[in-house]
């Protein structure tokens, strides 16, 4: 069957992530988190002294790119690839509050969206791909032949990611997510290279009132139809 590029974008803790994992398993696609690779150059950043308190030295960051390689590795036991920074599996270490506070500064940040938007285009040239993030769908894949847009209010989105990251043992308060969230979802929304839009074309998933499965069928659906269609065109 033919395979088609899948370009899933929207706001911060929209469940982007959760249901691109799900559709590129039911689909036989890779899936590749973009978000993931600002995260851990977001790390690197920290990790080597360009972000410090309020301080980011965007210049200093920017020499030092050539040294930061990201990648990805499928994990058998979670059904997903993980993100590797030169080298160093830092899947657990890039979802922290800590690295959500300047992730989106980062993110504005023309010469590393190059970089990173150069990598992304390499990972889908063979279709095949679901891709979620802020750009997928305008700036990454603009033939992308399905896009999803994922919103949800900001209360539920908060509440979700403050949930996940007391699961996972960390020590944060709700109106701190809340206010990140709020925070991220203005600055990718208004910074000037690649803001985060809804792509012409794009089917809008708001998910606030959805169950995960509602979502993914919805998803799974528009999905199927699509390849269907695009195979059924090339045929022709
Ligand atoms: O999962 P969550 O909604 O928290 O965000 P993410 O997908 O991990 O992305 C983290 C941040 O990276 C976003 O808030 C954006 O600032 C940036 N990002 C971006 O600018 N472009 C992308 N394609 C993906 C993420």
């Amino acid at each position: 069957m033919t395979k088609i590029t899948i370009a899933i974008d929207g706001f911060s803790s929209t469940g982007k992530s959760t249901v691109a994992k799900q559709l590129a398993k039911a689909l036989g696609y890779v899936y590749v988190d973009s978000g993931a690779m600002y995260r851990s150059v977001t790390l690197y950043a920290m990790r080597n002294g360009f972000i410090e308190a309020d301080c980011f030295d965007e210049e200093g960051l920017v020499s030092q790119l050539e040294h930061i390689k990201i990648s990805f590795k499928f994990n058998e036991d979670l059904g997903f690839a993980e993100v590797y920074l030169n080298g160093e599996n830092i899947e657990k270490q890039i979802r922290t509050l800590e690295v959500s506070q300047f992730v989106s500064q980062v993110a504005t940040v023309s010469e590393v969206r190059e970089q990173l938007v150069k990598q992304q285009q390499n990972f889908g040239k063979d279709k095949g791909v679901v891709m979620d993030g802020r750009d997928i769908g305008t700036v990454v894949f603009p033939d992308a032949e399905l896009k999803l847009f994922m919103t949800a209010s900001a209360e539920k989105r908060a509440k979700r990611r403050y949930d996940e990251l007391i699961e996972r043992g960390d020590d944060v308060c709700y109106e701190d997510v809340l206010i990140n969230v709020q925070t991220r979802d203005h600055i990718d929304s208004t910074r000037e290279d690649s803001p985060l839009t809804m792509a012409e074309g794009s089917i809008k998933v708001d998910n606030s009132n959805m169950t995960l499965e509602e979502q993914f069928d919805f998803v799974l659906k528009h999905s199927e139809e699509k390849i269907i269609e695009v195979h059924k065109k090339k045929r022709h």
